[in-house]
This record gives structure tokens, sequence and C-alpha cells, in this order.
């Protein structure tokens, strides 16, 4: 039946919590919207472009250390274990990993889009037929630990590619670290991801990209919030500006307003002076150093690293065990 009533049907959660954000967003002053909503459709398409380009090293150097190392990361999770993978999407990397482990593994992909889960994990299955596959669509931030049954005397370990950590601030990163804990109990582990520091030249290239789509993705939240949200707003008069910021250690990425200007939305308008931007990314860098001090506070120990030969990314292993990671039995 039509539905006649002058009061608008409630958002789905998830437009719901879109139109809250940037409308929050945008009446903070400096203004900013969280990254997360980079990635509909489109953005997630344009953020795969990203990651083939030749300035943004971060996918094929993870690629090219998992590659070479996937064995011995393989040997450090150990026989009988659940790898749980986080924000898994296409899992493209994953298979460098699946083809070492032990056949009595269990991977356990979550992400939080149904069919890009469902169809990354058949390819896989077809890969790897003999591996038993548990996919779990969530959001993994806002995971309970009970979500994972864990199954007598199997180490579950959580993999973490992409330096998606890198994305959180220091302190959500500690609280996520805190979460991946007790999501995989105290004789679990942990492989993870890590963008490094390295020079501002390298970072800059990165994250400006000479094809543009980076620039694209950024824009994209102008005009996703067009589609989705109706808001009124000319996406031509703001520029993409991507920068290292060296104090911070962290890429920050901006929509800078090219002249003075509002957005309307949902009654509410936001005003902009020229020069004013939107912030909309921040991608921390950490040294190995870093970071095992940022994962010492959430309780795990970092048992080994590894990196590229430039040493642009390292990939870590950490375990909750001050000891050597206990090779369980099978
Ligand atoms: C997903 N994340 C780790 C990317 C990064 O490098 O921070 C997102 C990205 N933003 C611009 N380029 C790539």
């Amino acid at each position: 039946m039509k539905n006649e009533s002058p009061i608008p049907a409630p958002l789905p959660e998830e437009e719901d919590d879109f139109l809250a954000s940037v409308c929050a967003g945008l009446r903070q002053q400096p203004k900013s919207i969280p990254p997360k909503y980079f990635y509909d459709a489109h953005g997630s398409h344009l953020f795969d472009l990203i990651c083939t380009t030749p300035e943004y090293y971060p996918t094929r150097t993870e690629t090219e250390i998992l590659e070479r190392h996937g064995a011995e990361m393989a040997e450090m999770i150990g026989a009988s274990s659940t790898l749980i993978e986080l924000g898994s999407g296409s899992a493209t990397k994953t298979p460098l990993l699946l083809r070492h482990l032990a056949d009595d593994a269990v991977y356990l992909p979550i992400d939080i889009c149904e069919p890009h889960l469902l169809q990354s994990t058949q390819r896989l299955q077809t890969l790897f037929p003999a591996l038993k596959m548990h996919p779990l669509c969530s959001d993994y931030h806002q995971l309970p630990a009970h979500a994972i049954k864990h199954h007598a005397g199997r180490r579950q370990v959580v993999f973490f590619p992409g330096s998606t950590i890198g994305n959180c601030t220091p302190e959500e990163a500690v609280q996520l670290l805190k979460t991946i804990a007790d999501l995989v109990g105290p004789n679990g582990g942990l492989l993870i991801g890590v963008d490094a520091k390295k020079s501002t030249e390298t970072l800059n290239a990165a994250y400006n990209d000479a094809a543009g789509h980076t620039a694209a993705f950024n824009l994209n939240l102008l005009r996703r919030m067009q589609r989705e949200l109706g808001a009124q707003l000319d996406a031509e008069q703001f520029a993409h500006h991507a920068f290292y910021n060296e104090t911070h250690g962290r890429i920050e990425m901006h929509l800078v307003s090219q002249c003075r200007q509002e957005i309307r939305l949902n009654k509410e308008a936001f005003r902009f002076d020229a020069g004013e931007t939107i912030h909309t990314e921040n991608s921390y860098k950490y040294s190995a150093e870093e970071f095992k001090k940022l994962a010492r506070i959430a309780g795990w120990h970092l048992k080994s690293t590894w990196h590229d030969e430039q040493a642009l990314f390292n990939v870590h292993y950490l375990s909750l065990s001050a000891i050597e990671p206990l090779k369980l039995a099978r």
C-alpha cells in the first residue's frame, strides 16, 4: 500500500547515519566528514583504481611482502588455526597466505558488504577446496567478541591487511587493537599491514596520483551527498588537497572550497569561506618501533616484522602472550 502520510518514512539505518554524520561534521569547526563514507559502490571502484596507480605503493608493496614471506607468516599462525580477516572485501591478498596454511585451517572473512563477501569467499573456496570457510556479514568495528565461536584447541588469528588501521587516530587504533584482542582470546594472534614513515615526496605523490583517481575518490564524497542525501552544492567549486603533516605523522586529505559558498542539506545551510576545508581523511604512518609501542598499550607483543627492500611498508605478527606463541597440537 502506498504511504500517504506527510511524515517522511524513516531512512534506512545507514543512510540515516550518513546524514547525521555529515551534518554533525559540517557544524564543527574545522569541518570534517568520517572517511568510512568514501566507500559507496563508485568510491570502492575508485579506491581499486588508486591501488593500480604507480604512485600508490602500499597495495603492490604489501602484496610483494606476502608473496615473499607468506610461508613464514603461516608458520607463525600455526597449525589448526582460524584465520579471521577483517573487512575482507575482495580478499585479493588472502590467497598468498591461505596457500601456506594447513588443510585443517578455518578461514572466517568478515565484511559489511554481503555480495562482495560471498563472491570472494566462493572464489577462495574454488582455489582452496579443502579449507573450511565461514563468511560473516558484519561491521567489524561493532563486532561483539562472542560473535566468533572459539573452537577448543584452535588459535584464532586476525588478518588485517591494507594499513586500514592508519585511517584511525592513534587512540581509535588502540581501541580497535583491544577489540581484536578480545575477539581472538589469550592465545590469539594478529597479522597486520601497516604503512611506514618515508619521504614527504613519496607520500605526497601517493595521495596525488597523476591520473586523478585520488582526487575523484575524495570529490565522490560530495557527489554521494548529492545523490543519497539531496545535498545542494557545487562540487566543481571544491578541490582535492592531500599532504603529509610531519608533526602528526599522517597524510591529511581535505576538500578545499574554491570560493565563498554554502552547502544546503536537510534544511541547514553550511557556510564556507574561500580556502576553508572539509577534512575527509587521515592516514597515519608508523615506524615499526612506533607501531610496536601502540600495540603494546593494547596488550599485544610484537613477534615478527616483514618489510620490502625499501622499507616502505611493514607486515607485523603480534601475539597476546609475552612468550613465543604456543604451537597447538593437532
Ligand atoms: C584504505 N586506506 C588504508 C587508504 C589509505 O591509504 O589511507 C585510503 C586511501 N585514501 C586515499 N588513498 C587511499
